[in-house]
């Protein structure tokens, strides 16, 4: 008898309908970090994904960013075990692009700062 191979569940939080949650099941051995995992389910199981992200486990770029049960983390770094179910959702207090994709750009840079002096 074999066994069956080792596997982490990912709920998905998606933003289309908003609440929607989709939930994969993953071959532990494809998803040692959250971002991992994440591009199977893009390759494997729903390519209309959204995630976002440059550098790929260097913690480099910044762009992973995003939820895993509740706390912010970056997908790239962030670990899973074999056998757990884990919730994933984009950061709330960014503006929500698609999925797990926010926008983390600064805010608006002021070009033309007030000079506090006179008029022309
Ligand atoms: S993918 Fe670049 S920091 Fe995570």
């Amino acid at each position: 008898m074999t066994r069956p191979a080792p596997i982490v569940q990912l709920r998905v939080q998606r933003s289309d309908p908003p609440g929607r949650v989709d939930a994969f099941e993953v071959p532990a051995d494809a998803a040692a970090s959250l971002l991992d995992g994440l591009r199977w389910v893009r390759s494997h199981c729903d390519n209309s994904l959204g995630i976002r992200y440059a550098c790929i486990n260097a913690n480099a770029c910044k762009e992973c960013m995003m939820r895993l049960d509740g706390k912010t983390v970056y997908a790239c770094t962030a670990r899973l075990e074999p056998g757990r179910s884990y919730e994933v959702g984009p950061l709330l207090n960014k503006p929500l692009l698609r999925d797990l994709i926010t926008d983390i750009s600064p805010g608006k840079e002021r070009l033309f700062p007030d000079a506090g002096g006179e008029d022309d």
